[in-house]
Order: C-alpha cells, then structure tokens, then sequence
C-alpha cells in the first residue's frame, strides 16, 4: 500500500458523513442507556436516524469544548477507517466497565474509545497502527498527558481492538480488574521517552517468547514485567 494512497483526515463538522456506517449510528460509549447492542444491526431505521443524529450532536459539542476528537482514514479518497477519542466525561460508558479509575481531562488523560478498520481487506497492513499514531502525535502536540483504552484481551471484537495490538504500540498495563477488557494507558511525555529503550528490550523478549510459549503466556509475562517496572511506580500498586 503506498503512503500517497492513504489520508488520515481529523473529523469536523464537514466530513462527519465519513465515518463508516456501523459506527455513525453507534452510541454505544455516548448514551449507553440507549444503546442495545444486541439490537443494534435490527435496529429499524426511525431508530438509526436518531441515533446519527445524537452522535452528530455530540461530535459537534465535543468539538466544541475539546477540539479534534475523531480521525478518518480514506484510501483513495475512500473512507475506510475511524477513531474517536475524547474526555472520559463525554464517554459515560466507560464506567459501567470494572477496571478502573478511567483517567480524567484534569489529569491530563484522553480517552481512545474506538479505532476500527471497516474495510476488512485493509487490516492487518499497517492502517490502524498509522491512524494510532496520527492520534498519539496529535495529543502530543495539544500537550496531553496520556492516552487510555479498554482492549480486549481474547478477542479482536472490540470498540478500540485487541490487547496485542496496544502492547505492540507500547501501551501498559493500568488495572486488569476486569483480565478480559483491561484499562491500558500509554504515556505522552516524558516518560514514554525514558522508557522507550526499555520497552524495546520487553518486547524483543516478548517476541522470543511467543515463538516458544503462546501468544497469552507471553502477553501475561510482558504485564508481569511492565507492571513490576512502571505499573507499581506510577500508579503505587
Ligand atoms: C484492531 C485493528 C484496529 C488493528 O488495525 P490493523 O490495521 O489491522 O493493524 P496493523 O496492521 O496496524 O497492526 C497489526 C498488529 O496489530 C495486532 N493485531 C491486529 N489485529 C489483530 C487481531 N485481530 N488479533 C490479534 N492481534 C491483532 C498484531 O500485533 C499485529 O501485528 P502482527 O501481525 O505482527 O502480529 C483492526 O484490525 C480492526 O479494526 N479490527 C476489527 C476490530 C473490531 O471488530 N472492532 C469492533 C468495532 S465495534
């Protein structure tokens, strides 16, 4: 795939038709209290409508008070990926999740609550970790402390992706009260600086290990270890 082919464009108010549309009708993270997932896709269409329109309204509020909070990436000026990010405040339902506390916009914390590629045949070629980037240098810039998410641990399906996906992109662990969906954070500033050599060696060790044990021995090894380095120092478990 050739860079020019790819665009990372930040969403606004004009492009807000962009984003795929399983997710522009999608509040799940927004008004969690109205959302049925089960019942998302047989949704009938007075309902869907409604739902574009409260997340329109909420992008456009979001945009507001906190500025960019949502990325599409088109290839060949096609969009086939979106990420939304905000202050946890404005994702209610991140705290109907049992791995805590969600960081807040006064400590400095954003909220990752989607990164999703829409067009399978695009996966898995570096477009999310592309988009991920975008947005992490995007928070830089804005001064931002850092950057968390729930992943999931077992199993791709999920609003912001899988746990080896943020572990590759050097993301660490914060609470795994919840193993399957911990809460992960990646820091911003100085100290994703400090320990960058340092994760490198982690995850040299980690890519050892899963060509010897299974993929969750040595996801389960790099938490051990990143835990006992960072987790305990900065968040006094
Ligand atoms: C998760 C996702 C954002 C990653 O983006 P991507 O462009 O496919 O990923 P990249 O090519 O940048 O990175 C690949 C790395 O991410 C990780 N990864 C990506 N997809 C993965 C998956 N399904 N399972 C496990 N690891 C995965 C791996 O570490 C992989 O590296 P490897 O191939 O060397 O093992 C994308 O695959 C996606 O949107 N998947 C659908 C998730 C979904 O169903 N979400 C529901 C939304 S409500």
């Amino acid at each position: 795939m050739k860079e020019t082919e790819v665009q990372i464009e930040d969403i606004t108010e004009a492009n807000l038709q962009d984003i795929p549309e399983s997710c522009r009708g999608c509040v799940y993270w927004e008004f969690p209290e109205e959302f049925d997932k089960a019942k998302l896709e047989k949704i009938e269409t007075q309902k869907r409508l409604e739902f574009e329109e409260k997340k329109r309204t909420w992008f456009v509020q979001t945009l507001k008070e906190f500025g960019t909070c949502g990325k599409i990436v088109y290839y060949n000026d096609k969009p086939v990926a979106y990420a939304q990010f905000a202050p946890s405040v404005r994702l209610p339902n991140t705290s109907h999740y049992e791995s805590k506390p969600v960081g807040k916009l006064e400590e400095g914390v954003v909220f990752l609550s989607c990164l999703y590629i829409a067009d399978k045949a695009l996966r898995g070629k570096g477009v999310g970790g592309a988009l991920l980037k975008n947005i992490i240098d995007d928070l830089k810039r804005r001064g931002y402390q850092a950057v968390e998410t729930f992943a999931r641990r077992g199993d791709p399906e999920n609003p912001s992706g899988p746990l080896k996906f943020y572990i590759k992109n050097g993301f660490i662990l914060k609470d795994r009260t919840n193993p399957e969906f911990p809460l992960i954070t990646l820091f911003l500033k100085f100290l994703s600086q400090a320990s960058h050599e340092m994760k490198q060696v982690f995850l040299s060790i980690a890519d050892i290990l899963s060509e010897i044990f299974s993929a969750k021995r040595a996801d389960d090894f790099i938490f051990a270890w990143r835990e006992r380095f960072f987790g305990c120092y900065l968040f006094h478990k």
